[in-house]
């Protein structure tokens, strides 16, 4: 008897319907085919098992598994579910004639219980496109796919509840969250605030644009100088997370297996990887890709706290995901891509003593040694900053100030405001959503300056020795700022203030 389940297999961010057909004819063989990995052999074993234990038999007759398509790469035990009911069911253990409307997936353990899998939300999603009546998964993964609507989430703790289910024994109310509810109550959950900082006015504002804009940001000053303790407070001001983005990100975290049995992400993710991170845990990879820091960073920050400390391989594989807001594995057969928008802030000493230009301290590196220590930076990422911040210590003074500081509360609607001008800007481009992702030609059409300005830019990048790529990013930034203060052009104090933000790019900042 032939029988056919469903199950779904990830690729990237989606998911692809697989076919499991179950043939029991004469013979005594039990073999899967379509290109399945070791697990899904090693799923016999689990199999039977639990046959046995729940008091079911493996039939003793030649038993093959069809996995298809074939060209698409099963990965993991997730298929236990799907096959040990195929098996039943081609077997005559299993009376039902409802199994064609689920999507079954679920890792078994040796008694039958089911372990949570990955990636359950593209699943869910291709599911229900495909006019699936619902999907069948284990209890841990139900929030995740409910996400999903019009979809009967069937939340299972066991093979034995699913059989229950199927032969109409044991009903199961589908699972059901509200999900638009939670995400409009959603509270930020990140609680460091920026009044705990006193003083730093100057980078405070720096954090505002960068938010405002979407900029990239890099912070550079002696240790204790409160880089860390900044960038910590970074998404206590980012702008709320709207429906669509909440969706492209939870989708990355779901395949990562990363919600830890919660549902939709309802706030911007602040991803803080060690020094110590390899190639692949920053930007994705592996045998099975998995997305990386950079993407489970999409819609969010990454914060790279003491960069030159990164190896260097590390910063280079970033280069280009950084450009293209998306990473690209090749793998022999396919090449598979994960979103990765996320806005870059990093923390550097200005050389490895710490010292370098600081008003009290000695530097006691030697010549030539701060250019190196910054070179390490300023090929790979250095470019593609748009703002260069010069943190110094808080005086004693500062420190004892009573004045309170601003809250992140009072500075975050300012950033939403200014989010709220590039929406409007940019609402004909469905791949630009804030002045940082500009491309170079609409830089040219949106940042028009008057003349008064030019002069000003043009004697500053003579002054101050600027590159020509610093050009576009002088001009991104001031976007930023005349949009948080309000005014369609682009006035001479904003360009003014943009301009101070290119530090690291003044000939002989480093000697
Ligand atoms: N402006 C400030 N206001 C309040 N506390 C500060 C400030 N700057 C530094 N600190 C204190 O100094 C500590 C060290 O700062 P940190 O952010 O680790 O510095 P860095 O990362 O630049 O080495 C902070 O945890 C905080 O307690
Ligand atoms: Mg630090
Ligand atoms: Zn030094």
């Amino acid at each position: 008897m032939l029988t056919k389940t469903f199950g779904s297999a990830v690729q990237g961010v989606n998911a692809y319907t697989i076919t499991i057909e179950v043939v029991v004819s004469a013979g005594t063989l039990f073999y899967v085919v379509g290109l399945p990995d070791n697990a899904i052999k090693e799923s016999q074993q689990r199999i039977e098992a639990a046959l046995k234990l729940r008091g079911y038999r493996m039939p003793r007759t030649k038993v093959v598994v069809n996995m298809a398509p074939a060209d698409i790469r099963k990965e993991g035990a997730a298929y236990d579910l799907p096959i040990a009911l195929g098996i039943l069911h081609a077997s005559q253990q299993l009376n039902t004639d409802r199994l064609h409307e689920y999507i079954i997936m679920g890792e078994m353990s040796l008694d039958g219980n089911l372990r949570p899998i990955r990636g359950v939300l593209p699943i869910a999603i291709q599911a229900r496109k495909e006019g699936f009546k619902g999907i069948i998964l284990p209890k841990e993964n139900a929030e995740e796919a409910a996400i999903v609507n019009n979809l009967d989430v069937i939340a299972v703790a066991s093979m034995q509840e699913a059989i229950d289910f199927f032969e109409g024994r044991l009903e199961i109310e589908p699972t059901k969250v509200d999900t638009r509810d939670l995400f409009l109550h959603a509270v930020n959950k990140y609680t460091a605030d920026f009044a705990d900082v006193q003083g730093q006015e100057n980078i405070k504002r720096a954090l505002e644009i960068a938010a405002a804009g979407g900029h990239n940001v890099i912070m550079i000053g002696p240790p204790g100088a409160g880089k860390t303790m900044l960038a910590k407070r970074l998404p206590s001001i980012l702008p709320p997370l709207s429906m669509q983005e909440a969706l492209e990100t939870t989708k990355i975290h779901s395949v990562a297996g990363k919600l830890a049995g919660g549902g939709l992400l309802s706030t911007r993710p602040f991803r803080a990887p060690h020094h110590t991170i390899s190639d692949v845990a920053l930007v994705g990879g592996g045998s099975n890709p998995q997305p990386g820091e950079i993407s489970l960073s999409h819609n969010g920050v990454l914060f790279l706290d003491e960069l030159p400390e990164f190896k260097r391989t590390v910063l280079e594989v970033m280069r280009q995901p950084l450009e293209e807001r998306r990473v690209t594995i090749s793998r022999a057969k396919v090449s598979i891509e994960f979103p990765a928008n996320f806005m870059l802030i990093a923390s550097m000493n200005p050389c490895p003593c710490g010292y370098y230009n600081h008003p009290e301290k000695e530097c006691v590196c030697g010549p030539g040694v701060v250019q190196k220590y910054l070179n390490k930076v300023s090929g790979p990422l250095l470019d593609r900053i748009d703002l260069h911040v010069e943190v110094t210590p808080v005086t004693f003074d500062q420190m004892t100030e009573t004045r309170k500081a601003e809250t992140s509360a009072e500075i975050q609607p300012r950033v939403d405001k200014a989010r709220q001008v590039q929406e409007m800007r940019f609402k004909d481009y469905p791949d630009v959503h804030s002045n940082a992702m500009m491309p170079p030609q609409m830089v040219k059409d949106l940042c028009e300056i008057n003349p008064a300005g030019r002069m000003l830019l043009k004697t500053a990048m003579e002054r101050l020795g600027l590159s020509a790529r610093a050009y576009d990013r002088i001009l991104k930034v001031a976007r930023t700022i005349a949009d948080l203060a309000g005014t369609e052009e682009i006035q001479i104090q904003h360009l003014a203030e943009a301009i101070q933000y290119r530090s690291l790019d003044r000939e002989g900042w480093a000697g």
